[in-house]
């Protein structure tokens, strides 16, 4: 029996997690496979409730699970807070050591009809954006906030981009063999680093054709020529920011899903959005990102890759179909809830 931790969290979040798992329900039925969801409050709820973001008593339940399934966390409510929501998302991240933030964005035919990008130039973009998620500034010490003065840093130590250099390049030979290693060498001392353990690292690994982009000009290139990536592999921040910048190029941040990896779990599945409190509790919120992070839960932590691909070919035909939320569409357009009920009906054709 797989235990998933389930922590909806805030805004948008309770809504697109109840989508996902009506979702989980339906395909355990229809392929007889056995789980249990326990929910904890986390993020702003967990603040008004137990009096902090991240409460003791989720961590040391969470240790025990096979995989944590979370919605999104934030909103204007908490932003005076000592301790903000976000700051539990980052220590959940430190908690459970997943330095691995993978975020798929395919851009099938259905998809580009919602791209802002021109047809010709975002076809075929099928890439993988990995970023380093428990390291560089949002963890680096010393940090302070003064009236006059505040200081961040970032800080990588060598350990620490070995290991996500060397997932990338073994997620880079599982798919086209190619690697764009993204960093700032030409300004910050972290990335000369990093460049240097790229270099070195791809010794290893001969098969795999690399090259390397200062960030500022990898922005550019993911809007002028977004298909001639593969596997993308960056430093915490600029991840956060290049995910943001992919997840549009199919039309919304609605659609990108994210998977965090620790080397031998639980990991960690949520939405690369976030908790959007401007649209919450209006039933209009994307649901897709979110399902798509439950079909990436079911393939990495649960080894079910044909459950996975049930939900990922339905989600497809849901777009090409037209059938999606008001994100992606000016009229006749789906609620959070109408699209759940119509893409588990697809689920249901015995075809597949
Ligand atoms: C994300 C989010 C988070 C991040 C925020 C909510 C702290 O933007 O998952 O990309 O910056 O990592
Ligand atoms: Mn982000």
């Amino acid at each position: 029996m797989k235990k998933i931790i389930c922590l909806p969290g805030d805004g948008i979040g309770p809504e697109i997690i109840k989508s996902a798992v009506d979702v989980l329900e339906f395909v355990g039925k229809k392929y007889d496979f056995d789980y249990e969801i326990e929910y904890f409050p986390f993020g702003g709820s967990a603040i008004d409730e137990m009096g902090h973001p991240f409460p003791e008593e989720l961590k040391t339940k969470i240790s025990n699970c096979d995989a944590v399934l979370l919605g999104a966390v934030g909103g204007p409510k908490w932003d005076n807070e000592k301790v903000r929501p976000e700051q539990g998302l980052l220590q959940l991240r430190k908690h459970l050591e997943v330095f691995a933030n993978v975020r798929p964005l395919s851009v099938n035919k259905s998809l580009s009809t919602h791209s802002p990008i021109k047809e010709e130039i975002i076809s075929g973009t099928d890439l993988v954006i990995v970023r380093e998620l428990t390291g560089g500034a949002y963890f680096g010490e010393p940090r302070r906030l003064l009236e006059e003065s505040a200081l961040d840093s970032i800080t990588y130590t060598k350990n620490e981009i070995e290991k996500i250099v060397r997932y990338a390049f073994e997620l880079a030979k599982t798919r086209n063999n190619k690697l764009t290693s993204v960093d700032k060498a030409n300004v910050l001392a972290t990335s000369k680093l990093w460049r240097k353990i790229v270099i070195e690292i791809s010794n290893e690994y001969p098969e795999v054709e690399v090259d390397h982009m200062y960030v500022d000009a990898m922005s550019m290139a993911l809007i002028t020529n977004p298909n001639r990536f593969d596997v993308i592999v960056t430093e915490n921040l600029f991840g956060d920011i290049l995910s943001d910048e992919a997840s549009v190029l199919g039309g919304s941040l609605g659609v990108l899903a994210s998977a965090s990896f620790s080397l031998d779990g639980p990991n960690l599945y949520e939405p690369a959005h976030g908790s959007a409190p401007d649209i919450a509790n209006k039933n209009i919120a994307n649901p897709i990102a979110t399902i798509l992070s439950l079909s990436m839960m079911i393939r990495h932590s649960f080894g079910l890759d044909y459950i996975a691909k049930d939900i990922e070919n339905c989600v497809d035909e849901m777009i090409s179909d037209g059938l999606v939320t008001c994100d992606l569409k000016k009229e006749n357009y789906l609620t959070t809830t109408e699209f759940t009920e119509k893409l588990i009906e697809k689920l249901g054709y015995e075809k597949r």
